[in-house]
């Protein structure tokens, strides 16, 4: 059976890339009930063929059983209806990374959900402080910033907000702890530890490039083997998808009032054609899409 829960009942909004594989993670390691809520049915449908998928591989490299897998089943819930939030815990939202669209779902769940429940962004960037200031609960509301895929990687970022409590803190830590992650605590300041200095390598990697320093597969090499980095700063950028890093730039770039953050050039001249990395077949490097 899967371990002890802090959180009974735990609402992920957003079923996209992020909120399925935090779902599928939430129900395989915890005993908590799992509602994972989106708008679009088409999301929702695609989600749970992909909770499918990691639970069949999770099954085949033996991190779960099959009963296991068929008890964390049971336990996702798909839905549309954000009214579903009434009973949760602990609401973790990723959707898109839209500062007025968050606001505006919390804003609503704040309405919904019970006075004790504590609300968490998956934001890579956004400010946890403005996110949490659209709510009545600026002191149950804290940044819990997964990686890809959630339920393989390592780590978790908390960000308390300006007015997160200590409370909130220690339990979103403790739920960190039951989910086997290792946890880092950053400061709510732009791109919180980890966006803010893997986007600034990714920046200087891409000024490289412009300034004719080296190759792009030159530049990668370079940060693989001689640093360890298990993908080059630019392949990275092209995974990651070139809108998302300009609009991260952005973010760091307003919210310090720093030229240091100024996107490089061509990261804004490859968005413009629509070269937006693997997802387009083209970055940085051609995928032959
Ligand atoms: N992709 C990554 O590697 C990564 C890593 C860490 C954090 N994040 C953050 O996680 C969040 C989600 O990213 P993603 O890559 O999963 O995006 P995604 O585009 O795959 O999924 C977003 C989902 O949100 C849904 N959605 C949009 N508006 C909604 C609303 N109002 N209510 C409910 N659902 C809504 C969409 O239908 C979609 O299914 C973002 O804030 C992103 O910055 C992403």
């Amino acid at each position: 059976m899967a371990g002890a829960s802090t959180f009974g009942t735990v609402f992920v909004a957003g079923s996209g890339f992020m909120g399925s594989a935090i779902a599928f993670l939430v129900a395989s390691k915890t005993s908590a009930s799992v509602q994972i809520f989106d708008i679009s049915d088409a999301q929702l449908a695609k989600a749970e063929a992909t909770i499918e998928k990691f639970g069949k591989t999770s099954v085949e490299k033996g991190f779960l059983t099959v009963d296991q897998f068929i008890d964390a089943k049971k336990r996702i819930h798909a839905t549309k209806s954000e009214q579903l939030a009434a009973h949760s815990d602990l609401v973790i939202e990723a959707i898109a990374e839209d500062l007025e669209l968050k606001k505006d779902l919390f804003k609503r769940l704040d309405n919904i959900c019970k006075k004790e429940a504590i609300f968490a962004s998956n934001t890579s960037s956004l400010s946890i402080t403005s996110l949490a200031a659209a709510t009545k609960r600026s002191s149950q509301f804290i940044g819990m910033h997964f990686f890809s895929p959630a339920h393989v990687m390592k780590l978790v970022e908390l960000i308390p907000g300006c007015d997160t409590s200590a409370e909130t803190l220690e339990k979103v830590k403790t739920f960190g702890e039951e989910l086997g992650k290792t946890l880092i605590c950053s400061k709510d300041f732009p791109g919180f530890i980890t966006t803010r200095l893997g986007l600034v390598l990714i920046n200087e990697a891409a000024f490289a490039l412009m300034e004719g320093l080296s190759t792009a597969k030159e530049i990668d090499t370079g940060m693989v083997l001689g640093y360890n980095h298990p993908m080059g700063p630019l392949a990275l950028a092209d995974f990651i998808g070139l809108d998302i890093c300009l609009h991260i730039l952005e973010t760091l770039q307003d919210g310090f009032g720093d030229p240091k953050y100024r996107p490089c050039p061509i990261i804004k001249q490859l968005v413009s054609a629509g070269h937006l990395g693997k997802k387009t077949g083209k970055g940085f490097y051609d995928y032959g899409g």
